[in-house]
């Protein structure tokens, strides 16, 4: 075989080189600003000793099978069982990861004659699982209501029938932002309409005990949940939360659910552990909220940055090669901060996202807002 059939996929990297969109695969280096590790659980020593407790009596590193076939094994059960008891809802389902949740979510939920309006900031994955499911869909502006009432409506107008399904994220993953949670359910229950949350970036940093901005709603019969595992929680894999009958009916019809092998054991292990950890270890929160605190009065004085108010702390560059070059030079001096560009982020707002952990600590923070004030007069 010659190079000819490459040839259009060397166009399209040479293409995106062209434009500084060019992305490749760094090692992990310097401190870290930019996991989503944010209670430092991924290499607690808790975390470690319940997977290394779980070998130890035997439980199998792979699953073997689909849970609908041999591979649904006590593990998973017995996280989602502790997993619906803690988020307050009737049932939970461990899915592979959130992508494939939120895919398989709304691709399986929202039926043909449905309608389903989505936040134009929500993750890829609920904006690809739209365009794949059954349901006509729509985009609406970030964090609007009154945007998403008049889709409703106007949709409703012109003889929509079926039910609606709102779906946004409690915590925006690139903006830190909170969805507006309360105005969003009094508008569902108005349409009776479900709403979807991705609580990805909320699950064990907000909320009661950890259990996100929609805690308060969990429960209801029109509130389906996504608690990724492998942010907060240290894990990987998520947690599908809502009423029985939906996660029933994503047993039977949830193709990515079905037509997978199930989770590693071990990885249900280790998420059932980091949902015991956020009740019985809640100064882990409160010393990421005094850090957040902290970088964010730090970034404002010495930045001009506006506070997010949440770990996430965009810093908004706009050109995509100054962003880049901005973030090149933050690693070179030891902090691990990465450069957001679209399309990730909208066109024009390519961004460092500076993400606050319990891996750095408050002299972390001063000396990497000092490198950025060095690195801004510089690049
Ligand atoms: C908001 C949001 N939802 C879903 C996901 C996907 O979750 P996972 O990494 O578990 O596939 C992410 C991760 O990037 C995310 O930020």
């Amino acid at each position: 075989m010659n190079g000819a059939p490459l040839a259009r996929y060397d166009a399209t990297l040479q293409g995106l080189a062209r434009k500084d969109r060019l992305r490749t695969l760094a090692p992990r280096a310097g401190l870290d600003f930019s996991s989503n590790d944010y209670l430092g659980l991924a290499a607690s020593k808790r975390l470690g000793e319940a997977v290394a407790a779980a070998i130890a009596r035997g439980t199998p590193v792979g699953a073997t099978g689909s849970r609908l076939l041999r591979g649904n094994a006590p593990e998973h059960e017995a996280l989602e069982t502790d997993a619906a008891a803690f988020f307050g809802a009737e049932r939970a389902l461990f899915f592979g990861g959130g992508y494939i949740a939120n895919f398989a979510l709304l691709t399986a939920l929202p039926q043909k004659g449905d309608f389903l309006v989505l936040d134009e900031l929500a993750h890829a994955s609920m904006h690809e699982g739209a365009q794949a499911g059954r349901a006509q869909s729509i985009v609406v502006a970030h964090n609007d209501v009154n945007a998403v009432e008049g889709a409703i409506s106007r949709w409703r107008a012109e003889g929509g029938m079926g039910c609606v399904w709102i779906a946004v994220e409690s915590l925006y993953s690139m903006d830190g932002d909170r969805a507006p949670m309360e105005s969003l359910v009094t508008l569902a229950d108005r349409h009776e309409a479900f709403i979807v949350v991705d609580e990805a970036h909320a699950t064990g940093v907000w909320g009661p005990d950890g259990r996100g901005l929609a805690a308060a709603f969990e429960g209801r019969a029109n509130i389906v949940a996504l608690h990724t595992c492998g942010k907060a929680l240290g894990a990987s894999g998520a947690l599908v939360t809502g009423p029985r009958t939906l996660c029933d009916y994503l047993v039977n019809r949830c193709r990515p659910f079905i037509y997978a092998t199930a989770p590693s054991p071990l990885m249900a292990v280790a998420a059932r552990e980091a949902l015991a950890m956020l009740s019985d270890e809640p100064m882990r929160r409160v010393q990421l909220h005094d850090r957040v605190a902290f970088a964010g009065r730090q970034l404002a004085e010495r930045c001009g940055v506006t506070p997010s108010g949440s770990q996430i702390q965009p810093f908004v560059i706009g050109n995509v090669r100054r962003t880049m070059t901005l973030a090149a030079a933050l690693q070179a001096r030891g902090f691990d901060i990465r450069g957001i560009r679209p399309p990730t982020v909208p066109e024009g707002t390519s961004r460092l996202r500076i993400s606050l952990t319990l891996n750095v600590d408050e002299a972390d923070i001063s000396a990497m807002v000092e490198a950025l004030v060095e690195v801004l007069a510089t690049a």
